[in-house]
């Protein structure tokens, strides 16, 4: 029997992942484009997407590849159900709006996790693949930018119901509106804070990739450095600042005064002080 060398085995199996192949549980060809799975998904045309393997700088640039198109589809999602989520708030539909928001939350949950398979990606694999990306930017991404977009119109959504419900962000925090507003408030931040979560992973990945740096230049001239201040820019400001003027209102009047004794038996009976023990060491 003639023995193939390593790298053979590996060149024919993917000669072979070319396709087509014989399903044998179908009977059919699968591959070729012509199956209704194939038809109604457009295979052919999705995975044509990618560079084939001989435009490769390095074998890793396809796993690059993949995980940016993903994230584009996710992000594109995300838009598209911001604007499904839209059009139930404004018609008071808030079942349907709060189910949206739960998937809004998970897809933002998905991203973040997905990019962990980018850190794979080793730092000087991806130097090579640098060379080829010309000066893209991350703010010229499509779905990036429609998710801002989409997540201002959600914010006016909300502006519209709680107008409607004579209802404010201050009164939804103080316990003066309904319940359901502020469940649905909540779940705005749920998203929001995942959609944070998303950027502060992205955050990571650049800084084990490239570093984060003031000396350290994106492809478009811009530090890397600048992206500790944008991973936290709310999608829904006013929910965030609702926070701060609750806590800004804060007074300690009708709490526990600080150092206080917590009960009757530890204001009667102080316990012994406890001397520090110096220099450590068993005494
Ligand atoms: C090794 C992988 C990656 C590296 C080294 C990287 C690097 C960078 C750098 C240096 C920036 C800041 C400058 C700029 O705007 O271009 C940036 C921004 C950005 N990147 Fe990436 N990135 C990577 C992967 C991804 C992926 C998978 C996505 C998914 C779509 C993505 C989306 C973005 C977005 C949306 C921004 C703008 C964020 C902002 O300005 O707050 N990046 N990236």
């Amino acid at each position: 029997m003639v023995q193939l060398h390593e790298c053979d085995h590996a060149e024919r199996l993917r000669r072979q992942l070319k396709g087509p192949w014989l399903n044998p549980l179908l009977k059919k060809w699968v591959g070729r484009g012509e199956l209704d799975y194939e038809k109604y998904l457009r295979t052919p045309e999705l995975l044509s997407l990618q560079m084939p393997p001989e435009e490769r700088v390095v074998p890793d640039e396809l796993l690059f590849q993949v995980v940016h198109q993903a994230q584009e589809l996710w992000l594109k999602l995300l838009a598209h159900e911001s604007v499904e989520a839209v059009a139930e708030l404004d018609r008071d539909a808030l079942w349907e709006g709060s189910a949206r928001l739960e998937r809004l939350l998970r897809v933002a949950r998905c991203m973040g996790a997905e990019l962990g398979v980018m850190e794979t990606l080793p730092p000087d694999t991806y130097q090579v693949i640098r060379r080829g990306l010309g000066n893209g930017s991350g703010q010229e991404s499509p779905g990036y930018n429609a998710v801002r977009m989409a997540a201002e119109g959600l914010e006016g959504a909300l502006e519209r119901l709680l107008a409607r419900r004579g209802a404010s962000l201050a009164g939804v925090y103080s316990g003066a509106a309904a319940a359901d507003l502020k469940r649905l408030c909540e779940q705005l931040v749920d998203y929001d804070e995942a959609f944070q979560d998303w950027l502060y992973a992205h955050f990571q990945l650049v800084r084990r990739t490239i570093g984060v740096d003031a000396t350290v230049k994106a492809l478009d001239g811009l530090p890397t450095r600048v992206l500790s201040g944008r991973m936290t820019k709310p999608l829904f400001p006013a929910l965030w600042q609702v926070r701060v003027e609750l806590t800004a209102g804060w007074c300690r009047e009708g709490g526990h005064a600080p150092g206080a004794p917590r009960s009757d038996a530890e204001a009667a009976e102080p316990p012994p002080p406890v001397p520090l023990r110096s220099g450590g060491g068993m005494p």
